[in-house]
């Protein structure tokens, strides 16, 4: 059930510290135990120190003990279907696998699901380094 996903999304988006941008963002992150870990971007008066409402959510997850993520929401109050940025991106797939789903939200909830092997294909990981 993706929808209680986004509306963590969404709660969390009302929490955003997007006084510069007016861009409010919400991620929300599911593991396989049904944990759920949600973020708001926060920016920051030294405009490059802010940062995404996904890279929130990874904060609180990590913090939270991590886990497999199997569902990813993310949702913008100014814009139907948001995807992450390419630095969240990168930052989710350190831990969501190829297979983790992403849904891409609008006010009301989910209008496409893809996956992160759809939004990072090729993307350098961690065994690239042994
Ligand atoms: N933003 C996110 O929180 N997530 C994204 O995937 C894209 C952009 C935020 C960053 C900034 O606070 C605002 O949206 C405008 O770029």
């Amino acid at each position: 059930m993706s929808h209680d996903l986004f509306e963590a999304a969404r709660a969390a988006m009302e929490k955003a510290h997007a006084p510069y941008s007016r861009f409010p963002v919400g991620a929300a992150l599911r593991t396989e135990d049904g944990r759920v870990f949600a973020g708001c971007n926060i920016e920051n008066a030294s405009f490059p120190e802010g940062w995404c409402a996904e890279t929130t959510a990874l904060g609180h997850y990590v913090m939270g003990g991590g886990g497999r993520i199997t569902e990813i929401a993310v949702v913008a109050e100014k814009m139907d279907r948001i995807t992450p940025c390419g630095g969240c991106r990168q930052r989710l797939a350190e831990f969501a696998g190829p297979e983790a789903k992403l849904h891409l939200c609008d006010g009301n909830g989910v209008v496409e699901t893809l996956t992160m092997a759809d939004i990072l294909p090729l993307g350098f990981r961690g065994d690239d380094l042994k």
